[in-house]
């Protein structure tokens, strides 16, 4: 199960990860690996090997021993590029140096090993509820929905472009569509629109990016829905670098309450850097063989990359065609449930051409209807207290 932490009975379960080494270290996994109280997901003694399972903000706690005898900071900066979840630093009984050295740096709590399993398992709790507290605060967080297909054509710009206008027209709330088919990117003219600046633009400006320089580099649709579109030269696509789009992303999500990612079918580097920060991954299949094959293989790349599986949506677009293949022959080869049908709807290719989101130009069509249940489920949850949730959903068996 992939959930940051699970119910058992009234008490949580704490999902945690093991990195570096340290003396007595084995023992407390083995220790672990057993508790009732915390889902271990895995241990990597070299923090390299770690970066895929400690991405996509999916942990409660991070564990991480260490031999040095003093605060060793490049190993919490390299755990931070990839996770911001509380780190609790395991030493052995001689680094006492350490302790208070970790009072001013950005670890949860200090531990000299050995120690007694039920002492880790309270400062694990103790950790992860602070981690939860942290995360919930603040102000505006969106929610990054991805649209992905490891196969082009199969209608993840006219997915992402209706349901980010659907999102701002029908459900009321801010959106952005990104563009991330950065050589050859077309959400911009979906909606009809000629940007006079586009995401190049945006990174390769001088100064620090916030939200209010953001805002100056969006284009306003007229159904509210902001766009940031894809570079309008191919060869302007290389200055968009990872680290450059996990700043954008972060910014956006302070701005934005949903930012819908259009892509291309490659895992590129922007791609894996948008996948960190994915709420919600709209996977596209459609009734052909050769998609089927490729998604197949997307969904095992997807768990190398430890992408959470409860945030994969399956979304079957043209399900209504008769081309000799039925959604449950899709189900059964790809051993996931499709979350959302889209049938195939001549409103869509009508709308391209005009420039204008089907959702928008005819919201009594099929398609129309299929898209706004997908919007709704889109939108985070207003848990109440001014904060946004996430709305839970029924998982894909
Ligand atoms: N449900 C649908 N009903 C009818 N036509 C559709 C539907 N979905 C997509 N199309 C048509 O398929 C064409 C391709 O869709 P789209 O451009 O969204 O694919 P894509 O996955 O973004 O392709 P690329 O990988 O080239 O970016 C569109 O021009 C649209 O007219
Ligand atoms: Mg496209």
């Amino acid at each position: 199960m992939n959930l940051e932490t699970q119910t058992t009975g009234t008490r949580e379960k704490t999902r945690i990860f093991m990195t570096g080494d340290c003396e007595g270290l084995q023992e407390l996994r083995h220790a672990l690996e057993r508790h009732h109280e915390v889902e271990f997901v895995g241990a990597a003694t070299s923090l390299g090997e770690a970066a895929p399972a400690l991405r996509g903000g999916h942990l409660g706690v991070v564990l991480h021993g260490t031999r040095s005898s003093t605060l060793p900071q490049g190993e919490l900066a390299a755990i931070r590029e990839h996770t911001q979840a509380p780190v609790i630093l395991l030493a052995s009984g001689e680094a006492s140096n350490l302790l208070e050295e970790a009072l001013e740096a950005d670890v949860a709590d200090v531990l000299l090993l050995p120690q007694m399993t039920e002492n880790l398992i309270f400062a694990i709790r103790k950790a992860g509820h602070s981690g939860r507290r942290l995360q919930g605060g603040g102000g505006r967080r969106g929610r990054i929905v991805t649209v992905f297909s490891p196969k082009g054509g199969t209608g993840k710009t006219v997915l992402a472009s209706n349901t980010a206008a659907s999102v701002a027209k029908d459900e009321a709330k801010k959106a952005l569509l990104l563009d991330l088919d950065l050589q050859f990117g077309d959400a911009a003219i979906m909606l009809g629109i000629e940007p006079e600046k586009t995401i190049y633009d945006l990174v390769v400006a001088p100064g620090e990016l916030d939200t209010e320089k953001l805002a100056g580099y969006v284009t306003r649709h007229a159904s509210g829905l902001d766009i940031l579109p894809a570079p309008l030269r191919p060869e302007d696509a290389e200055l968009v670098t990872e680290a450059k789009l996990a700043q954008l992303l972060e910014v956006a999500r302070e701005s934005y309450d949903v930012i819908v990612v259009d892509t291309s079918p490659f895992f590129h580097g922007p791609m894996l850097a948008t996948l960190d920060r994915t709420d919600e991954l709209l996977l596209i299949c459609s009734l052909d063989v050769p998609t089927l094959k490729n998604v197949r293989l997307a969904l095992q790349t997807l768990e190398l990359l430890s992408f959470p599986t409860d945030r994969i949506s399956l979304v079957l677009n043209r399900a209504n065609s008769k081309v000799g293949m039925k959604p449950g022959e899709v189900e059964s080869a790809l051993e996931v449930k499709v979350r959302f049908s889209v049938p195939s709807d001549r409103a869509v290719p009508i709308a391209v051409n005009r420039g204008n989101p089907a959702v928008l130009a005819d919201s009594r069509a099929d398609f129309s209807k299929a898209v706004r249940e997908i919007s709704k489920s889109v939108v985070p949850v207003d848990k109440g207290d001014g904060k946004s949730g996430r709305r839970l959903f029924r998982k894909a068996a």
